[in-house]
Formats: structure tokens, sequence, C-alpha cells
């Protein structure tokens, strides 16, 4: 063929050969290539600075789904990510469960409609304070079965699910290269700390995960995250607070940080964790200026540990984690707007971003700048001052920066500074619990002592394990046996009563004598073993010893987590008997599975038919095992809502039969609450609140579980409490406040730059959708101090600080106020670096 002619055919085909493409594009092209480089994860052909959110799809509920996503994307997330949760989806071998909280394929594609982007960590070990991991219990009786390591019966199951998993994504199209929003998966979870304890069949394990991982092709990157020796091409990954001095295993993997905490979980007996919105935001930027080009954080919504989901032992109910969004789904501010601003301040340096790898200068003892340039001219510069104390001013191109501490500037175009970690834009807020209802009406119903004379009792040599004899379908097990006395016992006489010891492996104990309560005990956060040691009162003849054991979730994360033992393991003894002390450990000893209230479903409509309630004056209250139910109307509206539990003990609650979770409000919160800068390395023992008050006093009822009236609510309480002190409460915002430094940057300066105005920053108040700004609690313009709820004048104040404000905002759902000496009448302390302090009521 001559040139002319292969011209002319290419001619007379083109046409063709576009409409073709161009039909390609609009059937598939939704499909994108998704690889990855030194710099990035690469999604079609470009480099992508990534920021991620984990929320975890049955921590909340369908219904709520869209509306997590939409504020994650309004944060500025590109991704969403999740573990898989397997002992939800398979709660018996080969039986699978995939509806309401455990829908993941519809979790995917919500987060697909909003136009974000998933990260799918399969696992199937998630650790995430779920009950054993995720691990299905019954996987522990698997004949020959180890966890995590190279094991053949644990491998086998792992590989059925994770091929399930892979299968019902590929079934569904939800994989970036078949159109879907999958980017990545992870197999395993931090690894690498078990590997390097338990040696060489930690190591074939990895390879032989990454394997099975990399043969499931599924077209997007697989990452396991801290696991150092992740075989290629799997990429390694960071987890931890601080990540900026990671580097993956290989130059050609971009540097990824999976988990970025952003605060921490709570622990029934444990303060509650903050992690401050500077702090975090500082961390992030650290890894961007260090060439991060992945970030995630953990938790962005953490939700609620419904049911028996919590891990443990002693995880609360509430996963709120200090997250962006709230546990029950509102912003939590300033973390959610602060952290916005930040997505969009790193967004605008992007393409000086993926060009390659920063040039790095000093620019004191203690400060460093950052500089991203591209190809076609593109600058981004990071600014640090990394001393904890004292800010700066550094001198930078032309110009001269001021550096507040443990604080990096963001400089988009190398000049203009458009946002500083450690100076909040965006507003705090102040929310409050207000009760809806009027009082509830209750009745009660007095859960049975077992003992072994019961029918549905078995009866076993000695004392064995709980999850062993339980499977963990229940809390509850009751151990019960008989104690002879003999009538000439010296005790009996001389009025020195024996004393009985128990050894348990946890978590919590009730001790029955002959139906009576004797003792409570529980164990602790460090150790979750506990000993009831107490002198009883036993009569001439058979004694009636019933002990009820409670786990209080199953452990999620240690070496072999799977053998830890829980329950009365003994020995039992009674000592001051005439023959010394008698050993019960060994002796026949009766064992019941669950509460009799359980195996009735009194927390079902159907099931709280089934005995006689009483009500009244006969009402049973701070007795221990008693069952409560009332019913009641859904309040009006749409605020999220919670249970206020503080005058109640321990126990479960459940709502139209669904289970809200364990409640503990009387497991004090005990450790250290101190004073809290943002500035400092944090850790999760920093910033903690409630010390000396209950460590969850709310629990969340999804508003999508309510019928407009005859909601049925039933409470199980274990030690003891007044259910008339229950209330339903609605989580609203008290007052919001805006803390704004005079010159502070702002996103806005970014358009600023080509009309040359100086910056003059807006302290922005807007109330959530229904309330409107009744009133300024709180307004000074100078150097006032405290936080939001507990603002104070300073030694410098303008008169006319409260003007502005209450002209602006009285009224209205939003507003602003421009923070420059003129609105307050002029400049009360010359000199000084002024800020405006205001907190408005929302009614
Ligand atoms: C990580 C783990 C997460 C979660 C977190 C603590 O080590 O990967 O699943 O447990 O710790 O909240």
């Amino acid at each position: 063929m001559d040139m002319g002619f292969r011209v002319f055919w290419w001619n007379m085909l083109r046409p063709d050969i576009f409409k073709l493409l161009l039909l390609f594009s609009l059937v598939c092209c939704a499909a994108a290539s998704v690889t990855y480089d030194h710099r990035a994860i690469v999604i079609n052909g470009q480099r992508k600075i990534l920021i991620s959110g984990s929320i975890h799809y049955p921590r909340s509920t369908p219904e709520m789904w869209p509306d997590l996503i939409q504020k994650a994307k309004a944060g500025g997330l590109d991704v969403i990510q999740t573990y898989v949760f397997w002992n939800g989806h398979e709660p018996s071998p080969g039986n699978y469960y995939f509806e309401d909280r455990y829908d993941l394929v519809k979790f995917i594609k919500v987060v697909q409609q909003a136009g974000l982007y998933v990260h799918l960590r399969i696992g199937p070990y998630v650790c995430a304070e779920w009950n054993f991991g995720g691990f299905p219990v019954w996987l522990k009786f698997v004949p020959g079965i180890a966890f995590r390591t190279d094991n053949g019966p644990f491998k086998a199951a792992m590989q059925k699910f994770t091929e399930k998993i892979v299968s019902m994504m590929k079934a569904e199209k939800l994989f970036e290269t078949q159109g879907g929003p999958i980017i990545l998966s992870q197999i395993e979870n931090e690894f690498g700390p078990v590997e390097w304890e338990i040696g060489a069949p930690g190591k074939a394990y990895t390879k032989w995960a990454a394997q099975m991982a990399l043969g499931l092709d599924t077209g997007v990157p697989w990452v396991m995250c801290k696991q150092e020796d992740a075989p290629d091409p799997v990429i390694d990954t960071c987890n931890g607070f601080y990540c900026e001095n990671f580097k993956p295993n290989n130059n050609n993997k971009p540097k990824m940080w999976t988990e970025n905490w952003t605060g921490w979980y709570t622990e029934f007996g444990g303060p509650v964790p903050h992690r401050p919105a500077e702090d975090l935001a500082f961390s992030v930027v650290r890894f961007i200026q260090n060439g991060g080009s992945f970030v995630n954080y953990y938790m962005y919504h953490g939700g609620t540990n419904f049911g028996r989901t919590a891990g443990g032992p002693f995880i609360a109910t509430s996963y709120d984690y200090d997250a962006p969004i709230d546990e029950f789904g509102l912003p939590r501010d300033p973390k959610w707007g602060h952290l916005r601003d930040l997505h969009k301040a790193i967004k605008l340096c992007e393409s000086a971003l993926v060009s390659g790898d920063p040039t790095v200068n000093s620019l004191g003892d203690n400060q460093e700048a950052h500089v991203f340039k591209s190809k076609s001219g593109a600058c981004a510069a990071f600014l640090a001052n990394y001393d904890t104390k004292s800010s700066t001013k550094v001198s930078f191109g032309n110009a001269q920066y001021d550096l507040p501490p443990w604080s990096i500037s963001i400089l988009p175009d190398c000049k203009t500074v458009v946002f500083n970690t450690a100076r909040l834009g965006a507003q705090s807020s102040q929310m409050k619990m207000t009760p809806v209802n009027s009082a509830f009406s209750w009745e009660s119903y007095n859960e049975e002592t077992a003992s072994a004379d019961d029918d549905d009792s078995t009866a076993r040599n000695g004392l064995w394990e709980q999850v062993y004899v339980t499977r963990d379908s229940t809390d509850y097990l009751w151990y019960m046996t008989d104690v002879q006395i003999d009538p000439n016992e010296g005790f009996l006489k001389n009025g020195q009563s024996p004393l009985l010891t128990i050894f348990s492996a946890g978590h919590a104990l009730h001790v029955f004598i002959n139906g009576h309560l004797s003792g409570t005990v529980y164990g602790g956060l460090d150790n979750p073993k506990l000993t009831f040691s107490d002198v009883v009162k036993l009569t001439a003849g058979i004694n009636k010893i019933s002990l009820l054991s409670i786990a209080v979730g199953l452990p999620n994360v240690g070496l072999h987590f799977e053998t830890w033992n829980a329950g009365v393991l003994g020995p039992v003894t009674l000592k001051g008997l005439n023959e010394g002390t008698r050993d019960l450990s060994k002796q026949k000893w009766s064992y019941k599975i669950g509460l009799k209230g359980e195996a009735l479903s009194l927390h079902t409509v159907s099931g709280s038919t089934s005995v006689d309630w009483v009500e009244g004056s006969l009402l049973t209250t701070k007795q221990p095992l008693t069952w409560y139910k009332t019913t009641f109307r859904a309040p009006e509206g749409n605020d999220p809502l919670a249970l206020d539990m503080n005058s109640m003990g321990k126990g479960q609650i459940w709502i139209n039969g669904q289970s809200i979770g364990r409640h503990w409000p009387g497991y004090k919160a005990h450790g250290g609450c101190g004073d809290c800068s943002y500035a400092g390395t944090y850790s999760d023992k920093k910033c903690r609140t409630n010390c000396g008050e209950a460590s969850q006093r709310w629990y969340h009822v999804p508003r999508s579980w309510l019928n407009p009236s005859g909601n049925l609510l039933v409470v199980f309480e274990e030690w003891g409490g007044d259910p008339t002190g229950i209330s339903l409460v609605k989580r609203t915002a008290a007052s919001v406040c805006a803390d704004i430094f005079e010159g502070q940057p702002t996103l806005k300066n970014w358009g600023m730059l080509t009309t040359g105005k100086i910056n003059r920053p807006k302290a922005h108040l807007w109330c959530p959708p229904g309330q409107k700004i009744s009133q300024i609690k709180f307004a000074s313009y100078g150097l006032p101090q405290g936080t939001c709820g507990s603002f104070r004048e300073g030694s410098c104040h303008a008169h006319k600080s409260y003007d502005a404000p209450q002209r602006n905002c009285i009224g209205k759902q939003s507003c602003s106020v421009t923070v420059a000496p003129e609105v307050f009448g002029g400049d009360p302390c010359p000199g000084n670096m002024k800020k405006l302090s205001v907190e408005a009521i929302c009614s």
C-alpha cells in the first residue's frame, strides 16, 4: 500500500473511528485505570492527591448513609474508606447476610452516587475495636485453626471470604476499572508487628496473603498497612497520629497514610479522648509537605457499636472517636470546618504537588520551607514552625510570614498564605442534649436468678471457658453449683462467715448466694481478669451458688487473641470451714446460657408480652437483674436522638427489637483529664474529658428505628438503676463561636491576589437548619481569652465589640463580621495582634 492510499483510507475511516470512540466513551468510560508511581495513585493517567475518610457502614443506619457521605463530600473528601465486617456477613458458616446495616453493595453505591471513590479494606481481619476483630466466633472452633498465620484451615477460610467479597464487587461492577468507585483494596490489617513477633510462619503468611489477593485480579492496587515487607506490587502504608517520616518499601510506590487517627476510641471506665483540630491539620500538612499523596482520616464518622458489635473487652457503645462528623451524624466544629478549609488549600496546590518531590530549606532552628514546582511553572510552598511554644516570623521569597507555634502555612502560589493549621477560620459549635419527652411510665420484670435445679441447665464437671460454652451467642453465662454445709460447721456457731474467692478471666461477675446478690466485680482496662473475695452467708444444708459471668466484647487485637479466655476458670474456694479451705473448682457445675428474658425475647414487641410486668408502686428500682419496658412517641423534627442513661448501672437497651448496644454509665472514667494545648505531640492520653463521670452517658437512637408512636423501649439492668431517671434527648447546637485573628489567612486571599487588597478576615457564624441566632452571648475584639463556651475579656477589649455582631447576626441563620478595628469603633490596643472572639446562641 502506498502512502497516499493509506491516507485516503484513514480519512475515509476517521469519522467512524471517532464515532466509535465517542460511543465507547459514553458506554464505558466511567471506567478508568488505577495505577501508581512514586508520587501518587494514578487514575486514568493522572496523579492524584487524595483525601479519604473512614466511615464504617454497620456503625450507622442505611438511612444515615447518604447524609454522612454528602457531609464527607462537602468536607472535601475524595475517598470513603471502610473495612468489611466478616462476622456481620457470615453469622454461621456459609450463611451470608448483606441486608440493612450490612448492605455493603448499597453503601458503596451511595458513595458512587455522590461521586466519591472507595477504599475497600477487606481484611478480613479488621481490628477496629469491633467484636473479635471482625472474625466470626465460629471460626475459632474450626478444627486445627490458628488465626493470622501460616495455617491451612485459616488461610482457606480467609481466602473463601475474600473471594466472596471480590466476586460480589465484580458482579456489581464496583471496581474503578469496571466503572465503579473502588480504587483501592486492602488485604490483612497491620500484620507487620505480628509477623515481627511470630517470625517465619508470619513471613510465609504475608507472602501468601499478598499473592492470594493479587490473584483475585481486581484491576486496582492492593495495600497492606503497617507491613514493611509487603511484596510488590502491594503498597505498604502508614497508620498513626503522625506519618511524615514514613517511606514505602520501594521507591516506585506512593507515600500513603491509611489511618490518621482523628481522636481515639472510648472504653467503659476510661475518659473520652479528643484530638485538637489544629494538631490534626498540622499532621496532615507535615505528611503532604514531605511528599505524601493519600491521607485517610480514621475515623471521619465513627458512629455507634450497635448490638454486641463492640470489641473489647470494655469498648464503649459510642464509637464517636472525636471524628469530624460526630456519632450522631452532625459536623463536629471546628474540626469538620477546619479540615474542609485545609482540603481546599491542599487542592489549590495539587498541580505543583504531583509534579515531583519538594525541595526543603531551613528557615530557622525549628522552621522549614517545603517547595514544590512543576515544569509548567506551578509553585506551592509550605512554611512550617515546629516550635511548640513560640510564634515566629520567617523570611521566604521576598516577604515575611508570621507562623504560630506548631503550625504550617500553605501558599498555593509560593506567595499568598491561604491557610495556617493553627488558625481556625471555621466556627466552633457547642452542642447540647435537651429532653424531648415527658417522663416515661415504666413497667418492670425481675429476671430470675438461675439455679442448678433449672431444667434448661446442663451439668458438667469443673469450670468451663465462657466463649466455648456460649459461642458468644449472648454476653451472659450462669455458673451454678451446690455447697453442702454441715450443721456442725464452726462458723454457724461463732458467726465468722466463710470467705468465698472466685478467680475469673473476665469480664464482669455477679455473685448470688441462695438467690441474693452477694457482690459484683468487673475487670479493668489494663486487665480484664477479676477476683471476687468476700465473706458469704451460708446456712446448714444445701446452699446455692449462682455466678452470672458477663462478657463485654471479645478482644479485637493482640497475639492470637482467639485463644484468650473469658468466664470463671477458677480456682473457686471456700475458706473458714472445719476442713479448712474447700476447693469448689473441680466439683459439678451447672451451666445456663443467657438470661431467661433473652430466651423469651423480652426485647421484642411480641416477646415482651410473654411475662407479667408490674408498674406503679410495684415497679422495682435499684434492684439487680431487672427488665424495664415502656412505650413512647417519636419526637417531632429531624434532630438526632439519644437516651440519657445516667441513672442506670450496666446492661443493654433495645428499641422496637433493635439493639442500641450495651450501657454502662455506672463505670466511671478514671485516668487523667488535664489541660489541653493543641501544640506538641499528640497521644491518646492527651486532651481527655469525663474523668470521674460516666465514660458514656448518652446512647444514640437512630431516627429510622422509630415509628410515629408506640415505640417499645426495653432496658435490661444488671446492677440496679433508677429507670425514672432515663430520658430521651435531642442533640442540637447550643451556641456557635468564631475566634478570628486580624490579618489571619483565609482562602479568600486567593482571589485577592489579582485585586491586591489587604486581607480582612471575617468571622462567619451559622446555626444548623431550623435554628437562628437569638443572642450574642460574648463578643470581644482585642485580646480575649478562653475557648468557645468559656471566652472572657482580656487586658484589651473594644467597648463596641458587641455592636457589629448584634447588628449582623441576631435573627439570622448565618452571618459574618469583618475583623478590623473600624468595625469595633477603633483600635483598642495599637501594636498588639488582636482577635475577635464571639459566641452566639442558636435557638
Ligand atoms: C489501628 C487499627 C484500627 C483501629 C485503630 C485504633 O491499629 O488498624 O482498626 O483498631 O488502630 O482505633
